[in-house]
């Protein structure tokens, strides 16, 4: 059984050594990969290698900064349950960890995954708009399923694997790949393809959750996902009314 809330005194000494292993490695494997909001957003948190991060805390931080917070789950939130929290300005989190046994791969999400990858851009004013606003669109249109998987891709190609282009140089900013090492190399490396953002064709794009993506998308900055999201929004109100 998966905790449902975080009870502090109940991480082992194998959870904070996986904790930091994985912060470790995966902030010497992001250098020069990640976005550098990325990097200004995990100091504004205050995560660091040695403290499993407390949620009560980043709740705090998270408020000063753009209202959100952690709502503490104890597996991956089905569909409706997660726009609506979105809507919110909340973010289902596991509070539970992989053990050292499976550093490389989990199948469901855990807590280095919810928490180290997803909660420091909750911070970034623009991200958490266009997080809000895709929640806000969903449970807008809940019951119309073509909708809702356009909206489910359109999270999948940015929020979980999306790249950003910074300076001339593309950086990952999902928390998919951010929370993945081999993800991260192979994101960046050329054995991927990387497309320019285009809401019409994410919307158009399957994706498989059990393989490394073999196409990611190329943002220009936070405020072109909060535009394009707008613009499909108008579109759908010219179709729906
Ligand atoms: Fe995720």
């Amino acid at each position: 059984m998966k905790p449902t809330e975080q009870i502090y005194a109940n991480y082992t000494t194998e959870d904070f050594l996986v904790w930091k292993t994985l912060f470790n490695r995966q902030l010497k494997n992001l250098e020069n990969k990640v976005s550098n909001e990325f990097m200004y957003s995990l100091e504004r948190v205050g995560f660091n290698a040695d403290s499993i991060p407390e949620f009560l805390s980043v709740n705090q931080k998270l408020k000063n900064y753009t209202g959100w917070q952690l709502v503490t789950v104890p597996n991956i939130s089905e569909a409706d349950e997660f726009f609506v929290y979105l809507s919110q300005k909340k973010f289902t989190a596991t509070c539970w960890l992989r053990t050292l046994q499976q550093l490389d791969y989990l199948e469901e999400p855990d807590m280095f995954h919810d928490v180290f990858g997803h909660t420091p851009l909750l911070s970034n004013t623009s991200y958490s708009l266009f997080f809000e606003a895709m929640g806000k669109l969903a449970v807008k249109y809940i019951h119309q399923k073509e909708i809702i998987l356009k909206l489910q891709r359109l999270y999948w190609f940015t929020i979980e694997f999306g790249l950003i282009n910074e300076d001339n140089k593309i950086k990952v900013f999902g928390a998919g790949i951010i929370s993945s090492k081999g993800e991260t190399e192979h994101a960046i490396s050329n054995r991927s393809v990387k497309t320019d953002f285009n809401i019409t064709e994410i919307m158009k794009h399957d994706f498989r959750t059990d393989v490394l993506q073999d196409e990611y998308y190329v943002i220009d900055s936070f405020e072109q996902l909060n535009d394009s999201l707008k613009q499909f929004e108008l579109e759908l109100e010219e179709v729906c009314t």
